[in-house]
Formats: C-alpha cells, structure tokens, sequence
C-alpha cells in the first residue's frame, strides 16, 4: 500500500476534535505542531520546535532542521499523484484555451526553471522579483526560487513602475522576472515596459527574464533581458533541491502599515509550510481530488498560501484564474466553478458585492453542484453579501468560512473549520488551534470574558508568524510589538459575542481596506502632496458599497486658476502613477484648511466622521487652533457626497 500524503497530515473531522486540539495546541504547543511537522519531508530532524521571546521579537521553529519546501510541494507528491493535475489555469478570455499542469509537469517546468536561476547566477539567499500576470508560470518562479534558495518577492502586477522599483530597491534585488504583458477583462497592461520603467530606477537589477505571454511588441535589452522559452530549451529537467534550514528566508512580500512606505514582510521555511498546509487543509476540509480555486492574485499573501503553497504541499489541484468577475460577463465566476468543478471557492467580499448588483440571472443554467465549500478573505463580509453568497452561489447548502488573517501572519487565524463550526453570518468565528488571542483595551490590558470589544493582539507564537521587516528589524518591534509590549498587535478591532465568536470590526489604525487591497493613508497622502497643485492632504476611508471602503482625500491646494476638475484628474492619475489605480481616489474634497492640534497633528478622527456622514457627535475639538474649519470642511463635504 502506498501512503497517502494527503492523509498524512491531520485533519479535524468533527467539533470535539477541533476543541481537543486547540486545547492541545495551548497546553502543549510543541507536541502538537510536532506532531504536524511529522507529515512533511525532512532532510534533517528540528532540535528545538520553539524558542521566541516577544520583546525582541525573536521566534524560531524547527531549529536546526534542514528542508526544501518546494520539494514539500512537488516532489513528495511524484510518485503517488505524478499524473493528478496540480494547477489548472483559466485564462482571461474563456474563449481560449485553459491549461492542464500535472504534478509531473509542473517539477519539470520547476526543475528547469531552478537551473535557469543558478545559469543566471542567482544564489541561496539573493533576492528575486516576480511581476507576473496569473500564469502558472509565476508559480513556478516562485518554487523554482524556494527550490535553489533564492528568496522570492512577489510584486502585484497592478502596481506601477515607481512603486516596483521601490520594492526591488528596498530588497536590492538582482533579477527581475516578468512577461511581455497581460489582458484583464478588456484592459491590456504592458508589464515589460513597467519593468523597463522600474529597472531604469533599480541599478541592483543585473538580468531580467521575460515570459512571453500574448505575444505583446516589447524592447528586449541585450545582455540583459532573456527570453524564459529559449533559456528553459536549453535547461535540464532535473534538479537537486538545495538544503535549506528551518529559519531560512522564503520570501517578501511588500504590504501597507500605517506610516512610512511599504514594509517587506519577511517569511521563513518551516514554520510558513507547516503553517499553510495544516490550515489549507482544516479550514477548507480539502478531500483528495478535489478542485480548489482562490480568486486572490499571487502578488498578495493569499495567492501565496492558498493558490500556491498550501494546495500544492496538500498534493491538491489548484485553480489559477487570469481574469476579472465581470469578463465577458457577471457569470464568469459561476461558469468558471461549473467548467473545472470546483469544489472549494475562495473570493473576497468586494467581488461578492461587485456580482450582487446583478441579480440571480447571471447563475441561471449554471451547474454548481460541484461546490462544497465557499469561503471568504480580505475584508469584513456583510451580513447581505454573506446572504446573497450563500444562497445563491452555495444554494443554501455550502459553509462559508470567513477567514481572518494578514500578511503578516503567514496563514488563516480565525476561521470557521468548513462544515464542522457552527456559522454565525459576518463573524469569523474561532480561532484555529495554535493562535491565542487576546482582546485588549486601550491600554493594553487583556479583555477576559464574552460580550467584549476591543483591539486585537495575540499573545503566543505560531508557525506561519512573519520574523521581520526585510533589513529592518526595529520597524517590525515597533509595528506590531511596541503598542502592547510582550503582543502581537493586528492593527484590527473586533468584537467577541455572548457566544465567544469573533467578528473583525476593521482596522484601528490608519490602513484602509479598498477592495481588499490594503492601503496606508499616508501613502496616498505621500502621493498627492508631490503633485504641484497641492500644498497638504490627509486621506480617510469612508464606507463604499462595492469596495467596502473608498478613498477620500482632503486636499490643500496652492492656486486657485485651475477647475476643480482638472484637479481631480491631475490628483487621480499621480496617485495611479505613483502608486496604482487600486490606491486612486473616489472622493477629492479641496479644503483651505485642516483640522489640526496645537501640536501640528492632523485630527483624522473628525475626518473620518465626515466622510463617513457621521458628524452628529465629532467629539471633543477644543484642543484644534482652528474649530471653525470643521464646519467648512463638513459644508464641502456634504457638496461632493
Ligand atoms: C482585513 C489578507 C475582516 C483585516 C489576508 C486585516 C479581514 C487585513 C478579513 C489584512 C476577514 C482580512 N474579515 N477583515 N475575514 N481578512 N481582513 O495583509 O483588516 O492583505 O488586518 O491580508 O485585511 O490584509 P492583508
């Protein structure tokens, strides 16, 4: 009898079981994430599962292990599932033709694309960066990148050439990898000529690969551009996977806090494979075979852990979508799911909303009956959308999981288990074993009980924790450990009912939610004050029926002779150019004046119940120099609404 390795790793069958093993993952956090790190492929053995010291912050599991998560991903697999589809791909236009990948497939494309790397010079622990469409290539980039030991960073194709250059910067990577361009819905993006943009800025970059996707016309520099095909014609199918430790680098991920730019979220090995296939596994109740699909993009974490990683180190088969909702029709989705029957799907609740507004039409002559599973991530879900979802994408039958995490935390963390947790509509239910919560009060001090709100910390380490800020260690203290010493601060509020269920109320900080792109206000502030027209700005999100949150910019401007329209369009495209066109604002309001502290700080709180239409009780502004701008700036606000 051959093993299973999908069965290897456990799986909670029943609500009893979940209960036991969070209780064991509290009172002995070692025995059990060993006993699930039991089910991977190990060159070498751990030493010590955990050691951590929140003050530092310190954290390392599995030390002194030695591993290749890609071979976790591909290789373990060869022998029992070589022929099962590991990635399915579905193209923008349905019209064309969808691609198969097998496991075996796939390790040879990763094989050979391991090889190209080390041709090309890259080494163990130098940086790469992928700017890719949803291609199944930009998978096995990344794993052909945690195969030699490179640490990948993904940037998501919609950013622009400046904000990819400053990632590439920030990393000093030496490769760019990318592809002529790309079509999402109707709208071309020529990805080569942002990466030439970007590599004009980025002197680190010492060669480029370019996978040709659509055939797009685009300048190749000799000597430093290679064509992907031509160099894989040349390479060898087989690989030997590099030895890494558990506390190795696997990749970067560039994402929004509050102030400053971006910062790069460092995973490392171990800790991110166990982490991502145990909740993969869990939460979905993933069964051999199945077709799993995650709308995410690959060029944020959810498209690492759950288009990639964690399906792939489950032996499942993976569905990567290139396209939009709405192309060529509001039913893509749902002929998407009956095409590839898929049993678990996995979208954000700006998509849900975005496909409400067009009724149950869109679903008629659909056969969904494949699907088993629905889930959600990136936002808070409303009861609404989670209604509309259930009833008609899951006939009223699938569970939905709304799961709750963050870059940074690598994995899912609160999260109904599907099928097994009772659901309450908008709530994210219960904590996964291994995470311990705890919801504190403005000072710090932990909220025991039910019926309580509050931030959100959680208080002991888990695998898929992020280690660091790339390069910047300090940042990544006083980001997330600093505010509530001796915790991991989440940046989100929430609630915890009667029945110790948690609802994610939204962020407390100053990182807006658009679309489920997560966004710094002063990177847009950042932004819109390089334009010549502005003087200052300050940026609030404010509630959007479709994106969950817009973008409202406050604006100071130095002259009065250009038309407010003109304005408006001058400030959306910089904020595009600098930024994307995810970060452009809906609302522009022109101010003369902010509201601001005798100290300089800007009050965004009053700001915020402006553009939230909530300016009934604006609290205590006797501490401002100037109350009066307030009712200026709520005059204009009610203008433009
Ligand atoms: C928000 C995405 C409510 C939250 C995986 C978090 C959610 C931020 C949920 C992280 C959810 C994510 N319910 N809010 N189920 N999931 N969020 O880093 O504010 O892009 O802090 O990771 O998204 O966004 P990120």
């Amino acid at each position: 009898m051959t093993l299973d390795l999908t069965t290897m790793l456990p799986q909670l069958k029943s609500f009893d079981e979940y209960q036991a093993a969070y209780q064991e993952s509290v009172s002995n956090p070692e025995a059990f994430w060993a006993g699930i790190a039991d089910s991977f492929k190990w060159h070498k053995p751990w030493d010590k599962v955990l050691s951590w010291d929140f003050n530092t912050p310190e954290v390392s599991w599995f030390s002194g292990a030695r591993l290749n998560i890609s071979e976790n991903c591909i290789d373990r697999h060869l022998e029992d599932r070589g022929d099962q589809i590991a990635i399915i791909w579905e193209p923008n236009n349905p019209q064309d033709k969808y691609r198969n990948l097998t496991y075996r497939e796939l390790s040879k494309l990763v094989n050979q694309f391991s090889n190209v790397l080390e041709q090309q010079g890259v080494k163990k622990g130098d940086r790469v960066c992928i700017y890719m469409p949803m291609i199944p290539e930009a998978a096995v980039a990344m794993l052909a990148c945690a195969r030699i030991g490179a640490i990948h960073s993904v940037v998501f194709a919609g950013f622009s050439s400046q904000s990819l250059a400053d990632r590439i910067n920030d990393a000093d990577c030496s490769l760019l990898i990318t592809a002529d361009g790309m079509i999402r819905g109707e709208k071309k993006i020529d990805l080569k000529q942002i990466a030439d943009e970007a590599m004009e800025k980025s002197p680190g970059i010492r060669s480029c690969i370019v996978y040709n996707h659509k055939g797009f016309a685009m300048n190749m520099q000799p000597g430093r551009d290679f064509d992907w095909n031509t160099l894989m014609e040349g390479a060898s199918a087989v690989h030997q996977p590099a030895s890494m430790e558990s506390e190795d680098p696997l990749f970067i991920l560039y994402t929004s806090g509050s102030t400053g730019k971006p910062k790069g979220v460092l995973h490392t090995t171990a800790g991110y494979m166990v982490y991502s296939a145990y909740t993969f596994k869990n939460v979905f109740q993933y069964q051999d075979k199945e077709v799993f699909c995650c709308t995410a993009d690959i060029g944020w974490v959810t498209g690492h852990s759950y288009i990639v990683y964690g399906p792939l180190l489950n032996g499942a088969t993976t569905l990567m979508f290139e396209g939009i909702p709405s192309y060529p029709d509001p039913g893509r989705f749902w002929s998407l799911i009956e095409k590839h029957k898929v049993a678990i799907f996995y979208t954000a609740p700006t998509a849900i909303r975005s496909l409400e507004v067009f009724g149950t039409e869109p679903f008629e002559g659909k056969d969904l009956s494949s699907l088993k599973v629905l889930g959600s991530v990136g936002e808070p879900i409303n009861e609404e959308a989670w209604h509309w979802y259930h009833e008609n994408a899951g006939r009223g039958e699938c569970p939905i999981v709304d799961t709750w995490w963050q870059t940074e935390t690598g994995g899912i963390m609160i999260s109904p288990l599907a099928g097994i947790t009772k659901l309450k509509p908008a709530f994210a239910t219960l904590p996964l074993p291994g995470v311990q919560l705890a919801i504190v009060d403005e000072k710090g001090t932990e909220i025991e009980g039910n019926g309580v709100e509050g931030n959100l910390c959680i208080k002991f380490p888990w695998p898929g924790m992020a280690r660091t800020v790339y390069g910047d260690h300090e940042r990544f203290k006083l980001n997330y450990f600093s505010t509530y010493p001796g915790k991991y601060f989440t940046g989100d509020g929430c609630k915890r009912d009667e029945d110790g269920y948690i609802r994610i109320t939204g962020r407390v900080d100053d990182v807006i939610n658009v679309s489920g792109h997560r966004i710094g206000t002063g990177e847009v502030e950042d932004a819109i004050n390089e334009h010549g027209y502005v003087i200052e700005s300050a940026v609030v999100g404010y509630p959007h029926d479709i994106k969950g949150q817009g973008i409202w910019a406050f604006v100071i401007c130095d002259r009065e002779h250009h038309s407010y329209e003109e304005l408006c369009a001058e400030v959306k495209s910089h904020v595009t150019g600098i930024i994307g066109p995810f970060a452009r604002p809906d609302r522009i309001q022109v101010v003369k004046a902010l509201p601001k502290t005798r100290s300089g700080k800007i009050m965004r709180r009053i700001l915020r119940k402006i553009a939230e239409g909530d300016t009934s009780n604006l609290g205590d502004t006797s501490t401002l120099i100037d109350p009066t701008v307030v009712d200026a700036i709520k005059q204009g606000a009610e203008e433009i609404r």
